[in-house]
């Protein structure tokens, strides 16, 4: 298993949106097994994935009811799984985090105990900025996938993102690499161009690549499917297929070998 978590600092800039869409694009690219796992209890990546917006279950009171979480991956799409957060009371939620909080390996020991095969591909979406559910799954990844706005707030964030990564991944000898992307571009807009410019040149090899504005995706969401399924023509879902290669390509190689102190 192959863990990607799904990251930003700040929310709204598309974190669930690319974890849906990247999810769709690396199963039908690379015919692995995908699982797309949300570990925000906005519970927001099942309704991109087409589960039912009635459906409680998720791993979040499964958890709690000391059930697997085997029972709540629904499959999608031949291959493509989604593990939702799930919906629970306030205060059952105070209850999982203080149990998370308190198992620094809580989310690795759950995810080996699903048994996905070895080149399964596990994709984590998270809540923004440092939380519980984002430290867990910042330290069971072997690729953080940074997603990023062209504005200068967002791109005021990176540091942030970078101490995080420096933090919970880098010392790992597991940790491959940290990858970045900017969504919603719009290529009209010159303050935009120059902050793709900056990040590119800052970041270098490990930008993988822009997500342009598209209003496709956000009609997708609405109509419970993937912008690659809904708007096949669109830019969006061109730029989505250049981001998963991207990755697919990094999945292929082999990590180079780290220096371990
Ligand atoms: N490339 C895009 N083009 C147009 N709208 C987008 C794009 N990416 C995300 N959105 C929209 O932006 C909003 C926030 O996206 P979401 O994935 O929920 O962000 P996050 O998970 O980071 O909070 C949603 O309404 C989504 O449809
Ligand atoms: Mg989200």
């Amino acid at each position: 298993m192959k863990i990607i978590t799904v990251a930003s600092a700040k929310g709204g800039v598309g974190k669930t949106t690319v974890t849906e869409s990247l999810a769709v694009a690396l199963s039908r690219q690379t015919q692995r097994i995908v699982l797309a796992m949300d570990l925000d209890p906005q519970n927001a990546l099942a309704l991109h994935l087409g589960v039912d917006p009635q459906e409680l279950r998720g791993w979040s009171r499964s958890s709690l009811a000391g059930m697997h979480w085997r029972d709540v991956c629904f499959e999608c799409q031949p291959g493509l799984f989604v593990l939702p957060f799930g919906v629970i009371t306030e205060q059952d939620r105070a209850e999982l985090e203080a149990q998370i909080h308190a198992d620094p390996d809580w989310l690795a020991t759950r995810l080996q105990a699903l048994g996905l095969p070895e080149d399964a591909l596990v994709l984590l979406d998270t809540p923004p900025g440092p939380t519980t559910y984002g430290q867990q799954a910042l330290t069971v990844a072997q690729w953080v996938l940074v997603v990023m706005l062209a504005d200068a707030g967002s791109y005021a964030t990176l540091p942030m993102m970078q101490r995080l990564v420096q933090t919970y991944c880098t010392p790992r000898p597991d940790f491959a690499e940290a990858l970045y992307l900017i969504n919603q571009l719009n290529s009209a807009r010159q303050l935009s161009q120059d902050i793709l410019r900056v990040l590119r040149e800052g970041v270098g090899q490990s930008f993988i690549g822009v997500i342009h504005l598209d209003e496709g995706v956000a009609e997708a969401l609405a109509l419970g499917t993937s912008v690659l399924d809904h708007a096949p023509q669109s830019l969006a879902r061109h730029d989505i297929m250049n981001c998963a290669a991207a990755i697919a390509d990094r999945l292929q190689a082999t990590p180079p070998p780290r220096w371990q102190e």
